[in-house]
């Protein structure tokens, strides 16, 4: 395992549309482990594939539960409203306030390409509707309502 370079805002890669991952190998694999140990470094809460330079559709997101792995992940169902702070390691520093479904269920495979529904409430919602849309090349500075601020302590930090 290692931990790989997290892409800064202002790099091209952040704002690609990824493509679907086909076949888990063992790259795709040390890949995975690699972003775990990458977002547990930065005490983040999720990492998506753009933001190490991968421009496939991968995932981690760890509320605290454990690390879970997203390979082409969909939401699928979302219910009611948060609106709270939100920060990104790719933007260092900085958070702003953002309105999020306050419940999302999402349909993704695992390491094994096995099939996977999972439903968050609150910060694993407001995580997975962070960390998917990386993969569309969007960051969340574009929901951002007022300003963006320095950091002082974001509800969801990734
Ligand atoms: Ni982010």
């Amino acid at each position: 395992m290692a931990l790989r370079e997290i892409r800064i805002e202002g790099d091209p890669i952040l704002y690609k549309k990824c493509r679907e991952i086909t076949e888990v190998t063992d790259r795709t694999r040390e890949l995975a482990q690699d972003m775990i140990e990458t977002m547990h470094d930065a005490d983040g809460v999720g990492l998506a594939g753009p933001q190490v330079g991968i421009l496939r559709r991968i995932v981690v997101i760890d509320v605290g539960e454990g690390p879970i792995v997203f390979i082409n992940p969909k939401i699928v169902a979302t219910d009611g409203e948060q609106f709270g702070s939100e920060g990104c390691l790719s933007i260092p520093g900085k958070y702003g306030m953002v309105r999020r479904p306050e419940y999302v269920k999402a349909e993704a495979l695992d390491l094994d390409m096995k099939p996977f529904t999972i439903e968050g409430h609150g910060l694993l919602a407001r995580a997975m509707c962070h960390e998917f849309d990386h993969l569309d090349g969007h960051l969340y500075t574009e929901k951002v309502e007022g300003r963006l601020h320095d950091y002082d302590e974001a509800d969801y930090e990734e």
